[in-house]
């Protein structure tokens, strides 16, 4: 891979990468599309396929994360991709690891602190694969607003001449965020799972209508009354809901317009992560 990479910056052609773990579905395609745009037809892009051990929590998540290679590289065909990158974990890491990227600030709260080790485990995934495929341009969703602040955060702390682009959210019809994990989502529990977006709405509806914003005590009412919302799905049990600056990722003393809402929510045994703006 960084062979070729050499010989493409050789040529002087621009490279655009979009990291996905596959299970690819419309949200990644509109990443690609960006990424095609960003390098234009002469550039190549490249789409890596790595469901990476190291980042799951459980490993239990690990085992059942859909690995259809066969589907994605029909879809990464049909979308124009040039190169797909599709490393074991055996190349990707060996024995005797003992080198990490760890980012100390952006990286403690949300999803931080639910998940101990998680964004280690993806700044040195992200960081290794940067030093492959060695892209001009790396395209990731905003769904994961948290990962994809910390990967600017790592690339300007660590110098990679890479333009990180964040892409919108892309939704389903009824609001839910597209991403991998819905294919868990069978009956009832995918009807459930509207309920994340139902309550972003909510949580936005109740920040415009408040005259300068929700100060700390109407703030904490606010949560709660989200949480029972959501838990009056029956299978739904609230992780964490967090009204947030989008610089310091810190939680907002008053939650106004610009600020940031993100939760994450278990819907049965599937953990769903949401954010939008308000
Ligand atoms: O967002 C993802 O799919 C993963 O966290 C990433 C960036 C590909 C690293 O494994």
């Amino acid at each position: 891979m960084q062979s070729l990479a050499k010989c493409w910056a050789k040529e002087g052609l621009r490279v655009s990468f979009v990291p996905t773990m596959g299970a690819l579905h419309a949200g990644h395609l509109s990443l690609i599309g960006r990424a095609r745009k960003l390098c234009g037809a002469q550039g190549i892009v490249v789409v890596s396929l790595f469901v990476n051990p190291t980042q799951f929590n459980d490993l239990r998540d690990f085992q059942k994360y859909p690995n259809p290679v066969k589907d994605d590289l029909r879809m990464c065909a049909d979308a124009g991709v040039d190169y797909v990158f599709i490393p074991t974990v055996a190349e990707m890491y060996g024995e005797k690891d003992s080198t990490q990227v760890t980012e100390n600030r952006l990286s403690l709260p949300m999803e931080g602190a639910s998940r101990p080790g998680h964004f280690s485990a993806v700044l040195t995934i992200v960081s290794k694969l940067f030093n492959l495929v060695r892209p001009d341009i790396a395209v990731f969703g905003e769904k994961d607003f948290q990962q994809a602040t910390l990967i600017q955060q790592m690339v300007r702390d660590l110098n990679y001449p890479i333009r990180i682009v964040v892409a919108p959210t892309l939704r389903e019809v009824d609001g839910l965020a597209m991403s991998s994990r819905n294919t868990h989502l069978h009956g009832s529990l995918r009807t459930q799972a509207r309920s994340l977006w139902h309550c972003i709405k909510k949580a936005r509806q109740t920040v415009h209508q408040s005259s300068g914003g929700i100060p700390t005590e109407g703030l904490r009412g606010l949560k709660h009354r989200l949480k029972l919302f959501l838990e009056q799905q029956k299978d739904a049990r609230v992780d964490y809901i967090e009204f947030f600056d989008e610089v310091t990722l810190l939680p907002v003393r008053k939650a106004q317009r610009g600020d940031r809402i993100a939760l994450a929510v278990f819907i049965g045994k599937t953990r769903l992560i949401d954010n939008a703006r308000l």
